[in-house]
């Protein structure tokens, strides 16, 4: 399975700190922001890795991250996104690295404590369709919110004003090679891009959509209030263990 760490956008929810770089430069507590979805990938053994970037400050990533020395990588791949097209428009970009298979899919602003290998190994033995990662949060209605019916995901709303569960559907996404004819489909939003959700509705119709919680915090960090919390929680425990797994 490929990975994608997508690192695009102009941040306006964190200006001015992104007036001059990109949001996924900055720091949560002493990393980089980009260092933590990266070490996510790695951690569940994905180490072919595609970085898409954008905006402010694209060639600052090369010079961070380079061939990716700092998580035991040989190379990395790098992706340049024109415009502000949203998150799948991002994606359409590695359909030439990814086209022959798999491909997980983490937002450069997402970080976990834990890991993600169980789910991983679960879409692995699926074999195709999609996957999603599930967690309970106090305020759903700033993320894309789950209908649930048993094991069954019925529906995704993005940002919806009345959240039909107590979850959020995190930044990291598993999906086979059939996203790129998906997102040549869709139609952009209201806010003029193409939604992660809208792929995700795709799949859900075809009824080749799953979910798993993920243990262990998850934060998004594109906020004021989700950055400090980030760098709070980081502090605190750390992130990216691999322990999880071990305990079971
Ligand atoms: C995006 C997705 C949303 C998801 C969130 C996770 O929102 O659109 O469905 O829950 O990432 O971080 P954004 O942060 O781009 O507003």
């Amino acid at each position: 399975m490929k990975g994608v760490v997508l690192a695009g956008g102009l941040g306006t929810r964190l200006r001015p700190l992104t007036s001059v770089t990109n949001k996924h430069l900055l720091p949560v507590y002493n990393q980089p922001m980009i260092y933590y979805p990266i070490q996510t990938l790695v951690n569940a053994g994905i180490t072919d890795i595609m970085v898409v970037t954008g905006g402010n400050s694209a060639g600052d990533f090369l010079r961070l991250l380079g061939n990716g020395k700092a998580f035991g990588l040989k190379h990395l791949n790098y992706a340049y996104q024109e415009g502000e097209g949203g998150i799948a428009e991002a994606l359409s970009l590695v359909e030439h690295f990814a086209a022959d298979g798999p491909v997980c899919v983490v937002l450069g602003d997402n970080i976990i404590e834990g890991n993600i290998l169980s789910a991983v190994n679960a879409y692995r033995a699926q074999g195709r369709g999609a996957k999603i990662i599930l967690k309970k949060v106090p305020d759903p209605q700033r993320f894309g919110v789950p209908r649930l019916d048993g094991r069954r995901v019925v529906r995704i709303d993005e940002k919806p004003a009345k959240p039909q569960s107590e979850y959020a559907v995190i930044g990291i996404y598993m999906y086979d090679a059939e996203v790129y004819e998906i997102i040549r489909s869709l139609e952009p939003s209201a806010r003029g891009e193409l939604e992660i959700t809208d792929v995700n509705n795709a799949y859900i119709a075809r009824e080749a959509m799953t979910w798993e919680e993920i243990e262990g915090w998850w934060t998004d960090a594109g906020t004021f209030e989700s950055l400090l919390r980030a760098s709070n929680l980081v502090a605190e425990t750390g992130a990216n263990k691999m322990y999880f797994e071990a305990q079971r």
